[in-house]
């Protein structure tokens, strides 16, 4: 009996639709690396990792208490105040992820 069993290999189906659902979330969250590419990378470059027009933001050596006053109430001449823009939550949130940069890691 010489039957070749001949496998050729032929996709038995074309691989699972792996379609990802749309995040159905509703209200909009808050994102603060979104926010802090699209407003302040301006001045902070590269999510504040660098300096920039501004200072480096991170591993900034000032307390979480000064970086949020700042963010919240500016500088007059060198940054604008963000306290209208921005709940105290917020700018608690831009501070949080401020104290997560890593020079070896894309935020
Ligand atoms: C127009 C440029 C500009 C923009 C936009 C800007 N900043 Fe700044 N930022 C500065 C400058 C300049 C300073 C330094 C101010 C000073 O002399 O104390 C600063 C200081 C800071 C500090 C304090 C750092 C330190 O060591 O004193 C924080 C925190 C900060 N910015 C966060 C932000 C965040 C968050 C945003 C976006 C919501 C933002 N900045 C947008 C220019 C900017």
């Amino acid at each position: 009996m010489a039957a070749l069993l001949f496998f050729t290999g032929i996709p038995v189906s074309p691989a699972a639709d792996e379609k990802a659902p749309a995040p159905a979330t509703g209200a909009q969250e808050f994102n603060s690396k979104n926010t802090f590419r699209n407003i302040c990378s301006f001045c902070h470059e590269d999510y504040g990792r660098k300096a920039g027009k501004g200072p480096q933001l991170m591993n900034n050596v000032n307390s979480d208490e000064y970086l949020f006053n700042r963010i919240k109430n500016g500088k007059p001449g060198r940054m604008a105040a963000f306290g209208g823009a921005f709940t105290d939550d917020q700018i608690r949130d831009m501070v949080k992820f401020i104290r997560s940069l890593r020079p070896d890691q894309e935020p």
